[in-house]
């Protein structure tokens, strides 16, 4: 990538908009100069259901991101999410013709090539085709084939598709506020980009992203995505949970889980039998919000341990679980996961950018920072899994089929 070059992510989650402005410096650095978060309306489960709506919060969070970085965004990298995502893994085989037998760039196109020729239903579409091994001839766990000698190249890949209309509504909203699509990217990709370190993402490890509305699921290994799903159940749940079980409006829940929500009443003696007064009059038992808010997180905790694949998780992901997302703000947390699932649990926080990044320091912005570092550190393509042994004809050749996507 060329020395300060200034991208954008905008970030379209069931609660807010994030879009992001920064400036790649020499080496990849991330500046951030422009952030803008405004609540959202008219998305569902990570989902456009009102495009009107979305559009009017996605344009006004662009607008805020423009006006804190005095720029004009007229182009972005752009999370996706939902219940319509699904993946699956195939394997590509092709044959070094040439008398060399030396692995090129190009070699490495075709193999992918082969690998994505999945029978795909008319109504998906292709969102990423993601090497996650090479063998050539017969050595397994080649990281980079290119260079190396050999007479045949197979090649394991992790294959992201999405519901073409779903994918159109986004894209269409995003358009429609004058911003092109540089790339659409998975979001719980991007938010490992943000908070997973690389020797987690070595030996094994799930990142959880628990927003709003849907939990984003992904877990690596030998320092590749393996799997990636969505949950259709997050924040949005364990306000309703608390609405419902305290005779409460949404807003009062909202506000009562995010300042006093707690997984660990039990170990907290004074706040546990005290009774909290919210603002309109209302009041309720301290150890009755904690034991709704944890049996919902109880269940979000053991379904993202469905994902696992195998008897035995902890030798699946001997990393554990990485947790991010708003709803990973919640008190105790971590501690009730290591509790529930027996294996290592932390809140991840997104990192890797600085200059004017006051709020970005919070799980909830993991995506958001995730885009903007999966698109550096694709075009630096030095590191990561996703551009070791990606050839920059490949690279180009994803990113105008992601463009043909987006149409
Ligand atoms: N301090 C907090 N304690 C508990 N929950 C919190 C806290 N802060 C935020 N949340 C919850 O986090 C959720 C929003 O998280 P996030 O911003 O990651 O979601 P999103 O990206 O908008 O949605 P999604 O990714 O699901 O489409 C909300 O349900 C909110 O209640
Ligand atoms: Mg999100």
């Amino acid at each position: 990538m060329a020395k300060d070059q200034i991208i954008s992510a905008i970030d379209v989650g069931t609660t807010k908009v994030c879009t992001i402005t920064a400036n790649v410096g020499y080496g990849g650095g991330l500046q951030v100069l422009g952030v803008g978060v405004t609540p959202s309306r008219g998305l569902h489960k990570g989902l456009v259901v009102n495009i009107p709506e979305a559009k009017q919060c996605i344009r006004e969070s662009v607008r805020k991101a423009e006006q804190a970085s005095g720029l004009k965004i007229d182009s972005a990298y752009v999370g996706v999410t939902g219940r319509h995502i699904s993946s699956l893994n195939n394997r590509g085989v092709v044959a070094i013709p040439r008398g060399d037998r030396l692995v090129r760039p190009d070699d490495l196109r075709r193999v992918l090539h082969t690998a994505r020729t999945v029978a795909i239903p008319n109504d998906r579409k292709l969102l990423h085709v993601i090497p996650r091994g090479y063998t050539l001839d017969g050595q397994v766990g080649v990281k980079n084939p290119v260079g190396m000698h050999g007479f045949r190249l197979d090649v394991e890949t992790h294959i992201v598709t999405a519901a073409v209309a779903s994918v159109q509504n986004l894209v269409k909203c995003i358009r429609g506020v004058g911003v092109d699509i540089e790339d659409l990217i998975l979001e719980p990709l991007a938010s490992g980009e943000a908070v997973l370190r690389p020797d987690e993402r070595e030996t094994g490890v799930v990142l959880a992203d628990i927003g709003g509305g849907t939990t984003d699921v992904a877990l690596f290994r030998d320092g590749n995505i393996w799997h990636t799903s969505i949950l259709p159940v997050a924040g949005y749940q364990i306000t309703r949970d608390i609405a419902i079980g305290l005779g409460l409006p949404f807003e009062v829940a909202e506000e009562l889980k995010k300042r006093h929500g707690s997984m660990m009443p039990i170990y907290d003696a004074k706040e546990d039998a005290s009774t909290i007064k919210v603002e309109d009059g209302y009041s309720v038992s301290y150890r009755d919000l904690c034991d709704i808010i944890r049996a919902r997180v109880d269940e979000i905790l053991r379904l993202i341990a469905l994902e696992i694949p195998g008897d035995d998780p902890l030798r699946e992901v001997p990393s554990g679980l990485v947790l991010t997302g708003g709803s990973s703000n919640l008190t105790g947390i971590a501690t009730l996961g290591q509790e529930v699932l027996s294996m290592p649990v932390r809140v991840g926080v997104p990192t890797g950018v600085y200059g004017i990044a006051d709020v970005l320091p919070d799980p909830a912005y993991a995506t958001s920072v995730g885009l903007l570092l999966w698109a550096t550190s694709r075009q630096e393509g030095e590191q990561g899994w996703r551009s070791r042994g990606l050839g920059e004809a490949f690279r180009r050749f994803v990113f105008r089929m992601r463009k043909a996507v987006a149409r």
